[in-house]
């Protein structure tokens, strides 16, 4: 099946996941313009139907973002845009001194089979950590605190077993599962 995404580390992560349900993913590497939107699911939805016009068959996309509770659910549907310009560093600087550092990941996965458009979601809870630390993983990882430790101070195995991304791509592979 074809992955369409530009991050090579959202491509590693659901590369390990879909191994473990027998189904191989390939790489489908490629930027697209994200339509505006006021939810995640809604951003995915339309980016897929607009994908299905310039792929040949079948597909699927991955639109995820991080919501901080005491910055109202920023950054979200705007993360991306938000890490390329004031980056985690940023996120920092905005909750200097709020105590409260609740967050969470969401993953919308959207497949599209040929027909329809199918959407599977996933969270997981954490909070924003009060510098980054670690070297691994990829974007907000380094200031996602998930039981002490951040995302970035994991492996992608041990993220997998967690993640947002790990959550909503297991409901759509077990729905892929049930239908065969
Ligand atoms: P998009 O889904 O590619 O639009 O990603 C939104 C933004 O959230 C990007 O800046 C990603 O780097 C970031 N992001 C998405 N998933 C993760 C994750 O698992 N860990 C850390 N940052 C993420």
């Amino acid at each position: 099946m074809y992955f369409i995404t530009s991050n090579e580390g959202k491509f590693r992560e659901v590369k390990e996941l879909a191994a473990n349900y027998d189904i191989e993913v390939e790489w489908l590497k490629m930027e697209y313009i994200e339509p505006q939107g006021s939810s995640l699911e809604e951003i995915a939805k339309l980016s897929a139907e607009m994908l299905t016009e310039k792929v040949d068959g079948g597909f699927v996309i991955e639109d995820s973002g991080l919501f901080v509770e005491a910055l109202k659910g920023f950054p979200g549907p705007y993360s991306s845009y938000v890490f390329k310009t004031i980056g985690n560093e940023g996120i920092l600087k905005l909750m200097k001194g709020v105590e409260n550092r609740k967050a969470y990941f969401e993953a919308v996965v959207a497949y599209f089979d040929g027909k329809d458009v199918h959407v599977f979601t996933g969270t997981v809870s954490g909070e924003i950590a009060r510098e980054m630390r670690g070297e691994g993983g990829f974007g907000y990882d380094p200031i996602f605190l998930y039981n002490g430790r951040t995302f970035a101070e994991m492996d992608t195995e041990e993220k997998n077993r967690v993640s947002h991304r790990r959550r909503a791509f297991e409901k759509f592979f077990m729905w892929l599962k049930e239908k065969d």
